[in-house]
């Protein structure tokens, strides 16, 4: 086995037999985490790139089966950010020394492509990447987006085994999600995609298959999580997702796409308070703090107790890995050396909505 891990360290190739034999195999996590910390260290070498997350709408057209901000899960208070809003938190982000604002919403359709346009090349005067997350949309509404400016584009595949995203998106096809992901990477985009582990009925075989198809993909970023399992949700009596199997995936994929920007997700650390530091020495080369409004967070719950990053802390749990804080945009294989953090990132303390969070949405904008 150890023998296979040497060869993809060298050829970053797999086939789908070899990944699953070492999915399988428990004997070699520490040869395989070593070994992936060794690739990420040699390609993206041991900065960390910071990503200022901003949840604009929890407001979801979908009703993913384990999503905790679904659209039929009626206990959720309901948010959308106005436009000046999502400025001051963007500014807030840059003046902290953030080099990528993350826009991520639900499917939510009130907010147009020409609208997010707006948003995007404001944010773009800045010296910053703009990273969108909000779903599935038309090539051309991901041209006008990309036309405004933005620079990258996350859309986790969640499963390519076609049953099974059947099951958990209920009217989502696998092959629009797809084409959607073709599509982003056709636009020119940096493309992000990436898979949850553990939904029920998911194999090592479809995992395996996962992992082929960012390579298939050419992915710039991959975002890999294990399921936390939601209360209000239908998949409230299962179990969630195995944490190692997790990291496993992970440090797969940093054998077979070397240079890629890969993030130590918030749902590994919300199962296990190492979870975050066991990606990071496992091949994750990418933290994404939240600088959503306070009053706003507890309300995209996607999963339950999502833990936050201090940036004190974290510094310090870097420093004892030996890695540092970038300063830098961090695209794929292409640092730059534009920026500085001037200060603490998301240490300036804690912005809240000043709006009414309370008020009423009639419309779910499908
Ligand atoms: N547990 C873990 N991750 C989840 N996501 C959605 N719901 C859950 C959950 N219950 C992930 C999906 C989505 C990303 C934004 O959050 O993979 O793509």
């Amino acid at each position: 086995m150890q023998k296979l891990i040497d060869k993809a360290k060298i050829e970053h190739t797999l086939s789908k037999s070899e990944i699953i034999a070492i999915l399988k195999d428990n004997s070699i996590n520490d040869y395989l985490f070593k070994t992936a910390d060794e690739i990420r260290k040699n390609y993206t070498g041991d900065e960390v790139y910071l990503r200022a997350l901003i949840e604009f709408s929890n407001i979801c057209r979908c009703d993913c089966k384990y999503c905790g901000i679904r659209r039929d899960n009626k206990n959720v208070s309901r948010y959308r950010l106005e436009k000046d809003e999502i400025l001051k938190l963007a500014d807030f982000a840059v003046q902290s020394g953030y080099k990528t604002i993350v826009l991520q919403s639900g499917e939510d359709m009130f907010f147009s492509a020409e609208y997010l346009a707006e948003i995007i090349k404001e944010i773009k005067q800045n010296d910053v990447a703009v990273t969108l997350s909000i779903g599935e949309r038309t090539f051309e509404e991901y041209k006008i987006l990309k036309d405004a400016g933005a620079d990258r584009f996350l859309l986790r595949i969640e499963t390519t085994d076609e049953n099974l995203y059947g099951q958990m998106h209920p009217q989502m096809s696998l092959a629009n999600r797809k084409q959607c992901l073709f599509n982003l990477k056709k636009l020119g985009y940096e493309t992000g995609t990436g898979s949850l582990v553990g939904l029920p009925g998911q194999t090592l075989e479809s995992l395996a298959d996962d992992i082929l198809f960012y390579k298939e993909l050419d992915a710039d970023m991959i975002g890999i999580g294990p399921l936390i399992v939601h209360p209000e949700t239908p998949l409230k009596d299962e179990k969630n997702g195995d944490l190692i199997l997790a990291i496993k995936v992970l440090a797969l994929t940093r054998l077979l796409l070397p240079d890629i920007n890969i993030p130590a997700t918030t749902a590994m650390e919300t199962l296990h308070r190492e979870g975050r530091i066991w990606a990071l020495k496992a091949g994750a080369n990418v933290i994404m703090p939240n600088v959503t409004f306070e009053n706003c967070k507890k309300n995209y719950e996607i999963y339950p107790n999502k833990v936050s990053v201090d940036y004190e802390s974290l510094k310090t749990d870097l420093a004892k890995i030996g890695r540092t804080i970038s300063s830098k945009k961090g695209f794929r294989g292409n640092p730059d050396n534009s920026g500085r953090f001037n200060s603490s990132p998301a240490g300036r303390g804690k912005l809240t909505r000043c709006k009414n969070t309370e008020k009423e949405y009639d419309s779910f904008g499908s």
